[in-house]
């Protein structure tokens, strides 16, 4: 009942999950601020200029009051009125698939 996401990341971190030398997380999309659907944003320009944020990887960003949370660092509230990380979503390997699990922190 949660939207969430999975992002195929270039380096283990906390929370993530790795699969055939590959790293993954997920998070769930609602935005730690007001609840607003976050997005995964690959336009750093767009980042650095609409979110105040400057960043040489894609960031989660939430359209409604430009939050920024990072992937790399737990989904963590980065810039903006957010200062909550996104809850990260529970992943499990079962033969070679990968399961959501549940939602670790609240
Ligand atoms: Fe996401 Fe306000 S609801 S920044």
């Amino acid at each position: 009942g949660v939207p969430a996401l999975l992002i195929r990341l270039p380096v283990a971190v906390p929370g993530g999950l790795e699969s055939a030398g590959r790293h993954y997380a997920a998070f769930s999309r609602i935005c730690t601020h007001q609840g607003c659907i976050v997005s995964l944003n690959t336009n750093l320009e767009a980042i650095a200029v609409a979110f105040n944020y400057r960043s040489d990887l894609p960031q989660l960003t939430c359209p409604c009051h430009f939050s920024v949370f990072d992937p790399l660092q737990a989904g963590a509230a980065v810039s903006g009125p957010a200062v909550r990380p996104l809850r990260r979503v529970a992943l499990e390997l079962r033969e070679g698939e990968i399961y959501a699990v549940g939602l670790e922190r609240s």
